[in-house]
């Protein structure tokens, strides 16, 4: 499919149909993949594809506690999902049958291989990611172009050394995400919700918008 269009249409899929996602999918969609940058050329990303349904339960229970407090911290306590955005419905829906998505794919990183440029400063480090996201992102682009919708989660993150030791991942890898993948049971979105250019461009200073 042409690449803006795909670019445009890749939104977060949290309702998949049961169909299985064949193995040549999945291989052309890493092969592009791989093409992302990283610093240095270092190439640190590792995935597993979590088909197993032991494993996809396992991932599936510790996800939902970090889900649920997210939810009852939007939903001030509440638990009528019916009333939330249907963001935060699908949302809810997603986390409740996680263990049913076709498959969990996790993007690992060798630590090594990161070249973390802002690890001194006096802030929340994000250049490590720079290595891992993109590549992340060329993924879920070629499943797209495939016809195939995907999730990219990170509160699982939380219980990366649980998440370490189902998976057998290695001293020295880190978990980045956890993206949801499967044929879409409602179809790909026309329009996704962000912030036009005229908000967010600024023309030799922050402040001043290069587009208006
Ligand atoms: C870094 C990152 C972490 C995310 N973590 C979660 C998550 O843990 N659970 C979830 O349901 N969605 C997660 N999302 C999906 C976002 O909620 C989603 O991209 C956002 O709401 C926009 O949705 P849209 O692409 O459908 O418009 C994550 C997305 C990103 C990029």
């Amino acid at each position: 499919m042409e690449l803006v269009e795909a670019m445009r249409t890749t939104g977060t899929c949290r309702y998949f149909s049961d169909e299985p996602v064949p193995d040549d999918v999945l291989y052309k969609a890493f092969d592009s993949a791989r093409f992302g940058p990283q610093g240095g050329n270092r190439q640190p990303v590792r995935w597993i594809v979590v088909r197993d349904q032991a494993k996809k339960q396992r991932l599936a229970e510790l996800y939902l506690p970090y889900w649920d407090a997210y939810f009852n911290a939007i939903a001030g306590g509440g638990v009528n999902v019916g009333a939330l955005p249907e963001t935060v419905r699908s949302a809810d829906h997603f986390a409740r049958h996680l263990a049913e998505h076709p498959a969990l794919v996790i993007a690992c990183a060798e630590i090594e291989g990161l070249h973390v440029t802002d690890a001194d400063l006096d802030r929340v480090s994000v250049v490590g990611g720079g290595s891992i996201y993109p590549t992340v992102q060329n993924f879920c682009l070629a499943l797209r172009d495939q016809g195939v919708g995907s999730a990219v989660t990170t509160l699982l993150c939380h219980e990366e050394p649980k998440v370490r030791e189902l998976l057998h991942i290695p001293d020295g890898f880190l978990t980045a995400c956890h993206i949801a993948v499967g044929y879409p049971a409602k179809g790909f979105p026309k329009k996704l919700t962000r912030t036009p250019v005229e908000q967010i461009v600024g023309l030799d200073d922050f402040a001043t918008p290069m587009f208006s």
